[in-house]
């Protein structure tokens, strides 16, 4: 049995990680991997209930720590009823979205205390942290002209201003920068095929690494 690998999709809004997640699915099943396709919040049945709560009504529902907190029961959830199984099983997880937006929405652009944060990833995550995030980085002009086409239907965070997407850019710039075992930079600002590609090769050395450990 291979072993499984864990890899995330993360950034700021319309960078095209929902677009990119279903590619690599794609292609990691043309290679004979298996793999499950889930998203943040969400991605079991509670999680799912948990992420309408949290994704619709007005943009101030939530105060930033109570937010954090449903993020994180959301995420438990997740992980024991969808990620960590599949893991065991061998599976390639592709999850768009995990932990890194909590620190960049909540923590970066929301106020909530990088310690609070960083305690309940280590609670709730521990040793299970990815074995790839794929930072999406996109200039906020192009966030916010993508926004504007798509007249986004779950908009809590969407109707917020620049200001807030300049900082939670900011924030996943840092994390990249601050975990580059983890974590590789997508230019996100070029075609979906240039995208997907140098996607695939990041994919490709995590996958050799996972062979060997
Ligand atoms: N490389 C690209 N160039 C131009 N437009 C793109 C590119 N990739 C995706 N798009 C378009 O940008 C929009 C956002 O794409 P997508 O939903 O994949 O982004 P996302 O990062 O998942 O966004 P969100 O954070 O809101 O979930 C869609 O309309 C999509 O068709
Ligand atoms: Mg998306």
């Amino acid at each position: 049995m291979s072993a499984g690998l864990f890899i995330t999709f993360e950034g700021g809004e319309g960078g095209g990680k929902s677009t990119q997640a279903r590619i690599l699915a794609e292609r990691l099943r043309a290679a004979d991997h298996e793999v499950v396709l889930t998203r943040e919040p969400g991605g079991s049945p509670g999680a799912e209930a948990l992420r309408n709560l949290l994704l619709e009504g007005d943009a101030d529902r939530w105060s930033p720590l109570s937010e954090t907190l449903l993020m994180y029961a959301a995420r438990r959830d997740h992980l024991e009823r969808t990620i960590l199984p599949a893991l065991t099983a061998g599976k390639v997880v592709v999850c768009d979205r995990f932990y890194d937006s909590t620190r960049a929405y909540q923590g970066a652009a929301g106020g909530v205390d990088p310690g609070v944060i960083a305690a309940l990833e280590d609670a709730v995550v521990g040793r299970h942290a990815p074995d790839l995030t794929l930072v999406f980085d996109l200039p906020v002009e192009t966030v916010l002209a993508r926004a504007a086409e798509r007249g986004a239907a779950e908009a809590r965070f969407e109707s917020k201003g620049r200001a807030f997407h300049e900082r939670l850019r900011a924030a996943f710039l840092e994390i990249a920068r601050r975990e580059p075992a983890r974590c590789v930079l997508i230019d996100a600002d070029r075609p979906v095929e240039a995208m997907s590609d140098a996607i695939w090769t990041a994919v490709e050395a995590s996958l050799s690494k996972a062979i060997l450990r």
